[in-house]
């Protein structure tokens, strides 16, 4: 995309943080919903496993960042951006310090299924109690169209997450008729889901 998400901008105040708060965005590509965040005045850390998009986000927006390494990871920083270049499973609790808000999209849609649950318990034990995550989702029917992005399910996403998020649906909402492709790929359906997740003490 190139501009930001309207998904996140429409509901990223239902996490309720502060300007200060540090915000997590896993799988984070070049996403340019890095720097409305930032915008926002939230420090953020990305991780992406691509050193290609860890460097061209920061030169393609013109952000003059360093490089350092630090344990499995390369870390690009700049400005109030930290883009951590390695495996999402080797970040450890220590990389989390002040994160309150997690923004997950086209994360957990572009694993497989058998990589979901892993990334959903990593995630719980990355995040203190109370951290939010806005999570968005798509369901449509897997055996018309292979992914990335995967069909994640509600009954998924609660089995993935229950045990350790309270979990509230914000908008559901079938975007087919402006999915052309997906319409030529024989879908039916093409659901987009938009949920708030709350890290509980656990
Ligand atoms: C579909 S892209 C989404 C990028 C971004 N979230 C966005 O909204 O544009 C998924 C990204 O996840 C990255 N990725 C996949 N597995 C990863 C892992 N284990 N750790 C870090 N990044 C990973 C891929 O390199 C890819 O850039």
């Amino acid at each position: 995309m190139d501009r930001a998400n309207p998904f996140l901008m429409k509901y990223w105040g239902e996490l309720g943080l502060s300007a200060g708060d540090r915000v997590f965005v896993p799988l984070c590509g070049k996403s340019l919903d890095m720097i409305w965040l930032a915008e926002q005045k939230h420090p953020v850390l990305g991780v992406e496993l691509s050193p290609i998009a860890g460097q061209e986000f920061f030169s393609e927006n013109d952000i003059d960042a360093e490089i350092r390494p630090e344990g499995p990871f390369m870390v690009h920083q700049g400005g109030d951006i930290e883009l951590m270049v390695g495996d999402f499973f080797n970040l450890t609790q220590t990389h989390m310090r002040h994160v309150r808000g997690v923004y997950d999209r086209a994360a957990l849609v572009a694993l497989p299924e058998t990589m979901r649950q892993d990334y959903a318990n990593h995630m719980a034990d990355l995040l203190t109690d109370g951290a939010k995550i806005l999570l968005m989702t798509f369901e449509y029917d897997q055996e018309k169209m292979t992914g990335p992005p995967y069909s994640v399910s509600k009954n998924e996403v609660r089995k993935l997450f229950e045990s350790k998020f309270m979990i509230q649906e914000l908008e559901s909402r079938d975007l087919i008729e402006k999915a052309p492709g997906m319409q030529r790929a024989g879908l039916q359906s093409f659901v987009q889901s938009i949920y708030l997740l709350e890290k509980l003490d656990y």
